[in-house]
């Protein structure tokens, strides 16, 4: 029961630094969506021609990375089966690697910290950068 309670503390916890850090990037005022692609694009230019519906795929789709990883922080239970979506759902988007998944975990988490600048702190950062690393082993689990 401690042990229990220790653990919903501490996701609850975890769950309100991530919560906090998105309040210093919504401060900001600035649309992530295009910041982020321009760095996705910057990496893998050839991705570029993948997105053909943009104006309403580019935000769906940072956002729902923002609440995957969210989900992970408050130990959603359905996350581990809905993580294959992407990988099924992105087949017939080309050829999307695992390396090009974490790579985009990287790059979104960056782009929360550029954005935010000075309201950003360390303990936002490491807060992510878990969550993040635990995202990448579940989508290589069922990659
Ligand atoms: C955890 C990671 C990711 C999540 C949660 C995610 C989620 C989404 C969502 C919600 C959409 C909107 C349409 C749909 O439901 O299919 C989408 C579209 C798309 N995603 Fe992702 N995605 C992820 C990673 C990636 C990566 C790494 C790439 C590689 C560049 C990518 C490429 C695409 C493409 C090409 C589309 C279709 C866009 C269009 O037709 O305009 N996704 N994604």
């Amino acid at each position: 029961m401690p042990v229990e309670n220790d653990l919903l503390v501490g996701d609850a916890a975890r769950a309100d630094v991530l919560e906090r850090s998105l309040w210093a990037v919504a401060e900001v005022d600035r649309d992530i969506t295009p910041i982020f692609f321009d760095r996705l694009f910057a990496h893998y230019p050839e991705q570029r021609r993948s997105l053909h519906y943009a104006d309403s795929t580019c935000g769906a789709m940072v956002n729902e990375m923002i609440e995957t990883l969210m989900g992970l922080a408050t130990g959603e239970d359905w996350l581990e089966r809905w993580t294959q979506n992407p990988g099924m759902a992105h087949r017939c988007y080309g050829d999307i690697g695992l390396p090009l998944y974490a790579d985009s975990i990287d790059m979104l988490i960056n782009t929360l910290a550029r954005v935010a600048g000075h309201g950003w702190s360390k303990a936002f950062d490491a807060a992510w950068l878990e969550h993040g690393a635990a995202l990448k082993g579940i989508l290589a689990r069922v990659y």
